[in-house]
């Protein structure tokens, strides 16, 4: 069967456009919002508010007659802390690369979940605290992920806009000043294969760091072990964002010989973020519940970060105020093990059973998931149906194959009849 799909791949375009490509504009609801900042103690633990803002990426929220808007639910602004509010004034275009940091990070854990008993499913919430469901409010390798990718999104996502100009207090970095210039025959030598120039645009995660941190760690004051937990794998976060940065450069020089290069430092793709981080969450380190953290003043958290990625230099009252903040040092859980370093994803608490239903932690129980009966991976249905078995269907299914691109910017496929296997958790 011949079939165009010409028509719906243009709407799908389309709509890409409106809501990938086009700057987006968050507009606030002004005045009237409810400044009752939900920051009692009985509320650590149990997330956090700005996780809220990925709600204003949501297709039903672009305003019908500005296309290209979004509208922000006033409650969600409501639950910003008021530094936040304060970041978001001062940084114009801030609250728009953050919310679309969450985004990316909810689809990113949804990605490295699928298979998992755990698949990082997200409330139909009202206030953001409860986006990822109560399993928060457990201290567990799965909480560690979901603090620590959505940190790392958020500086991702800052940092890229700082290079695209979205916001208004930041640019890309021209990066460090040049080496020496060749002087002699002698140097030359020796330096023409390697020599390079910082130029070009790069990424600003010096910026992305400074502010995602602002941002994120607003509501964590570092007084309980779950707060240190908390800032620890937020700083994990942006660690690997940091670190998996990498140089890209371009030749110059007579006829292609490259004797001089420009290079420039590129954000990697987040999905290799995303990757690294699973894999820290597949390797966890479990810390001491019993014995809060000891402080470890001379040595603060954010001197980790290689030279020249945070943009201050002599530290005013606030900083140190911030240093004390992270100034500590996580114990083991098993006195034998190495403390956690800081690329480590930390816990102090078991995981609940996910296999089950366990509305205390608003766990859904992995009934009516889909599986694979031949895979001896993760998606093993053994594993994700926890042993209670499965059952198998064939369906046929419409599926588009064959397809083609026309230049420019066409793509037609025909649609084919295949068969498929659906194998499902009892
Ligand atoms: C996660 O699993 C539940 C069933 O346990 C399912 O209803 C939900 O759609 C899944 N979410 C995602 C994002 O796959
Ligand atoms: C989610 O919430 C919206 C209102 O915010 C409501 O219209 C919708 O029906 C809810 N969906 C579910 C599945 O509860
Ligand atoms: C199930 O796993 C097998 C073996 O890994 C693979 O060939 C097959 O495509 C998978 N099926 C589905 C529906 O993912
Ligand atoms: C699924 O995993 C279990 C446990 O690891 C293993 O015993 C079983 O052979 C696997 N199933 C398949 C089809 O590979």
């Amino acid at each position: 069967m011949q079939f165009s799909c010409k028509k719906m791949q243009t709407f799908a375009i389309t709509a890409y456009l409106v809501i990938c490509l086009s700057p987006i504009f968050v507009k606030f609801v002004q005045g009237n919002v409810d400044t009752g900042v939900m920051s009692k103690n009985k509320n650590r633990g149990k997330g956090s508010m700005w996780w809220g803002l990925a709600k204003a990426g949501e297709p039903n929220n672009i305003s019908p007659t500005h296309p290209g808007v979004i509208s922000l639910d006033k409650s969600v602004y409501g639950t910003l802390r008021r530094k936040q509010r304060r970041l978001s004034r001062e940084n114009t275009g801030l609250l728009e690369a953050v919310a679309r940091g969450v985004s990316l990070a909810i689809s990113e854990c949804q990605h490295q979940f699928r298979n998992q008993r755990w698949n990082c499913s997200i409330k139909n919430f009202s206030r953001g605290r409860n986006l990822f469901g109560k399993v928060v409010e457990k201290g567990c390798p799965e909480t560690a992920f979901i603090y620590a990718i959505t940190s790392a999104a958020v500086t991702h996502s800052i940092a890229r806009a700082c290079t695209e100009g979205t916001i208004e207090s930041c640019y890309c970095q021209k990066h460090y000043s040049s080496p020496q210039q060749i002087t002699d025959g002698k140097t030359k030598e020796v330096s023409t294969a390697r020599r390079f120039e910082w130029g070009g645009c790069s990424d600003n995660v010096g910026f992305g760091i400074k502010v995602g941190r602002e941002f994120v760690d607003t509501g964590e004051r570092g007084k309980s072990l779950r707060e240190k937990m908390n800032l620890h794998n937020n700083e994990a976060g942006r660690w690997h964002v940091q670190s998996l940065m990498r140089r890209e450069c371009k030749c110059h020089g007579m006829s292609g010989s490259c004797t001089m290069r420009t290079c420039w430092m590129k954000l990697t793709n987040f999905r290799t973020v995303s990757d690294v981080l699973k894999e820290r969450y597949d390797k966890p380190a479990h810390i001491a519940a019993h014995s809060l953290a000891s402080s470890k003043p001379n040595k603060p958290h954010a001197n980790r970060f290689p030279k020249g990625s945070t943009a201050n230099s002599i530290p005013t009252k606030r900083e140190n105020k911030r240093k004390h903040k992270y100034g500590f040092q996580l114990k083991p859980y098993n006195s034998e093990f190495k403390p956690p370093g800081d690329k480590d994803l930390v816990y102090y608490e078991l995981s609940p059973a996910f296999c089950e239903k366990n509305p205390e932690f608003g766990i859904q129980g992995t009934y009516g998931r889909k599986c694979n009966g031949s895979s001896e991976g993760v998606d093993n249905c053994s594993i994700l149906c926890c042993g209670r078995g499965f059952i198998s269907q064939e369906v046929i299914v419409n599926e588009r194959c064959n397809c083609r691109f026309h230049w420019c910017c066409d793509v037609q496929c025909d649609m084919c009849k295949v068969k498929k296997r659906i194998d499902t958790c009892v």
